[in-house]
């Protein structure tokens, strides 16, 4: 088959979150299935697109420099174009639509985050006949898992199982920029893991906004529960979610982790403020006593379970007694990871209008304070599994030296190792190998292989 895309290059520069990078696998496998090839730098590619995010600022700043940048950047030898094509789609795409080309004059294609399936035919519009090419939908028609996926590793694999977010906190841009929440039929969901599953995926991750809320809109009550147990009855290694709003965690589901072979023990419970006065202004609909309740249940399902949240420091008219009981909160909790933001003002959101006198030093400080604490009692909590013998799922080489290994653990903690003579971190990446641990520290553990397998 002929197309417009056989002889050309293709890179996408993916920001934000693992919506963005499922969405960015699909956008490489329909190019791909095309004819076009993937490269790995902007120098090489004929076409470049930008999957962007816009839930805090220095996100969307860094998008308008990336794209400026690229004028600079010479043609690749050999390219049948005489213009590089530059597409930006994802969530500052949806957002700002046609605004875009008038910022960015040399920017030929715009798509939104309901439309991926559009963007060959626009990019062949933009080769063939140039100019602006932009369209955006208001809301989407399908799911973007229904398109080919060139997946970034083989053996794991990312399932969306609702799309957009009812939830409209304060703050937040999604809901605005991923449209209300939609759930994927059952069906649907569990036919394509069993693909997954039968092409040797060990690892699936399903994906929302707020997967607590599955099927809500589709079964008239959440069926989140049902979509764990369809999912390891699939036989699937691994299974993990993100992310649960823990207003929409239930019981059900927390039993789950004590009772499902292949839900692993490590759950992103964003808790955002641990203050009762932030997290009404926030509109997140629960109490801090609430969210400490369900810590205290998911510790009585799986006593080590790994927890991680998310902080928000600095929301507007967060007091210093606010940031206290935030603090408390964290230190109390123990978690294994935490994410820490200081908030980001976003237009089009209520919380863009809510008055803040606090400057910025003394957020800053909140902040600082924060993050000592949260690398404090992430240090302790990796100390649990110091002289313990842990699976470990191997990635591939490990950044810091490629003489180890790199893999994750139940809990989702990154574990490294020395690779056995003659074995390399490829011929290893996607099986699962035991790993002693004889170090510990804040951001992984490390070891070494028991039974280290040998060249086949
Ligand atoms: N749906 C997910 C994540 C959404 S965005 C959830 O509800 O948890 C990821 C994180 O970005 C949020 O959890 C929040 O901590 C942070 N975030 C969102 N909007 C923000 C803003 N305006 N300023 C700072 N952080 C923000
Ligand atoms: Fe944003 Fe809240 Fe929805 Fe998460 S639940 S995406 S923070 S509105
Ligand atoms: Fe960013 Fe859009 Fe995700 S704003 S966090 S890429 S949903």
């Amino acid at each position: 088959m002929q197309t417009p895309f056989m002889n050309l290059t293709f890179c996408i520069r993916t920001f934000g979150c693992q919506m963005n990078k499922h969405d960015s696998e699909r956008i490489a496998g329909m190019l791909e299935g095309l004819g076009a090839l993937a490269v790995e730098s902007v120098e090489e590619a004929d076409i470049v697109a930008f999957m962007t995010c816009c839930v805090r600022e220095a996100a969307d700043t860094r998008l308008y420099g990336q794209v400026a940048s690229l004028k600079n950047i010479p043609l690749r030898s050999g390219t049948p174009l005489s213009k590089r094509i530059v597409a930006v789609g994802g969530c500052i795409g949806q957002r700002d639509g046609e605004r875009l080309v008038e910022k960015l004059p040399h920017l030929d294609v715009v798509f939104g985050t309901h439309n991926l399936a559009s963007l060959p035919r626009l990019l062949q519009s933009a080769v063939e006949k140039g100019g602006h090419h932009v369209e955006v939908l208001d809301a989407a028609s399908s799911f973007a898992s229904e398109l080919p996926a060139s997946r970034e590793h083989e053996w794991a694999a990312w399932l969306p199982i609702t799309i957009g977010c009812n939830n409209f906190c304060t703050y937040c841009i999604v809901p605005y920029v991923r449209g209300r929440e939609k759930s994927r039929p059952l069906e649907d969901i569990v036919e394509e893991a069993e693909r997954y599953v039968a092409a040797g995926v060990k690892e699936i991750t399903l994906l929302g906004q707020n997967v607590n809320s599955y099927g809500r809109d589709l079964y008239g009550s959440p069926r989140f529960a049902a979509v764990l147990d369809a999912l390891d009855a699939t036989g699937v290694e691994r299974l993990r979610f993100a992310t649960s709003h823990p207003r929409d965690l239930t019981d059900e589901v927390i039993g789950k982790f004590a009772t499902l072979r292949s839900l692993m023990p490590a759950l992103h419970l964003p808790v955002q403020s641990g203050s009762d006065t932030v997290l009404a202004a926030m509109n997140r609909r629960y109490t801090r006593d609430h969210y400490r309740a369900l810590v205290a249940k998911l510790r009585d399902a799986v006593g080590d379970i790994a927890l991680s949240t998310d902080v928000i420091v600095g929301f507007p008219g967060e007091t210093a007694k606010d940031f206290e009981d935030t603090y408390r909160l964290v230190d109390e909790v123990g978690y294994h990871q935490v994410f820490t933001f200081i908030y980001s003002k976003r237009e089009g959101t209520p919380a863009a209008s809510m008055n803040d006198p606090t400057p910025r030093e003394t957020i800053q400080a909140r902040f600082d304070r924060l993050v000592d604490i949260v690398q404090k009692r992430a240090f302790e909590a990796n100390q649990r599994d110091l002289n313990t013998v842990v699976d470990v799922l191997v990635e591939g080489a490990s950044k810091r030296d490629t003489g180890l290994l790199s893999g994750r653990s139940p809990k989702n903690q990154t574990v490294h190792a020395p690779l056995p003579p003659g074995v390399s971190a490829e011929d290893l990446a996607g099986s699962i190998v035991r790993v002693r641990v004889d170090e510990a520290k804040t951001w992984y553990l490390a070891g070494r292989l028991l039974d280290p397998p040998t060249r086949p």
